[in-house]
């Protein structure tokens, strides 16, 4: 007996929402001789081309790790530099966001972030409000256990001053007290650079979707690379749990 044909062969529908873990900057540096600062100068310049290509490719919503919770422990002057870089592509590629209709996003504990990087962030976050055409998220001081620890903190605050019920938790009053609240849940996360791990990046939030590992370091991401990621993950059949009879067209999304 034959196997049976896919249902859906492949998935035609662009992601709406993709997560990039945008690693491998310092090992890219590394190989070319080169200070780790500019592998991350090289990765910020990809990031720019890497959210006109999503745009170009249908895509709604791109979130990108850009320092995690645990990245604090890197050298200061690396950490510095970090910030000094993210404050620098910022400003420079405002006019070019903006004429793109971005939406700006944070998510992470940006409090414990420096005042010049932290204050311009929030203007263009605010100015942005507006903007419609695709939303930018950066992951700064992100890391999803602390995400999720905030998240039980705010349901036993409210359940301890009587707003709520134990046995009113569940997944929408957590999901509403995550950073990503309000935003569609990734349906492709890509890491570069070979490791094939989610290291501490929207972890509830990826619960069913893809995952796709290019074995470049970041700062070689090209849209040539994105068009990869994006053929990988049409080839790929969305389940939910369900078996593949039971599939229909909106599943693949
Ligand atoms: C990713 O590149 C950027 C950040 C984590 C800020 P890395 O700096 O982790 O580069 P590798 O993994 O050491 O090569
Ligand atoms: C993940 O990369 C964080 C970012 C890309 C910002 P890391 O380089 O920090 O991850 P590990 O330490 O290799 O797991
Ligand atoms: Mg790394």
């Amino acid at each position: 007996m034959s196997s049976p044909a896919p249902i859906h062969p492949v998935n035609p529908v662009p992601p709406r929402h993709i997560g990039i873990i945008m690693d491998g900057n310092g090992r890219w540096a590394a190989a070319k001789g080169l200070p780790r600062l500019e592998g991350h100068r090289r990765g910020a310049e990809r990031l720019i081309e890497i959210i006109d290509a999503c745009i170009d490719a249908g895509v709604n919503t791109l979130t990108v790790f850009a320092f995690s919770a645990e990245n604090w422990k890197r050298p200061l002057e690396e950490v510095s530099g970090l910030f000094k870089l993210g404050e620098w592509i910022l400003r420079a590629h405002l006019a070019r966001l903006e004429k793109r209709n971005v939406r700006l996003h944070v998510i992470g504990d940006v409090t414990a972030l420096p005042e010049f990087v932290r204050s311009p962030l929030e203007d263009v976050i605010k100015s942005s409000r507006g903007n419609t055409a695709f939303n930018l998220v950066v992951a700064l001081n992100y890391g999803a256990r602390q995400e999720i620890v905030a998240a039980a903190r705010s349901l036993a605050a409210d359940v301890a001053a009587g707003k709520l019920q134990p046995n009113e938790v569940d997944w929408s009053a957590v999901e509403s007290r995550l950073q990503t609240a309000g935003m569609p849940d990734p349906d492709l996360i890509i890491r570069t650079s070979g490791e094939f791990r989610l290291s501490n990046f929207l972890l509830l939030q990826s619960a069913y979707a893809e995952i796709v590992f290019a074995s470049v370091f970041w700062p070689d991401f090209d849209k040539a690379q994105l068009q990869l990621a994006l053929a990988e993950y049409a080839k790929r059949e969305r389940r939910f749990g369900q078996t593949r009879e039971q599939l229909q067209p909106s599943d693949q999304r």
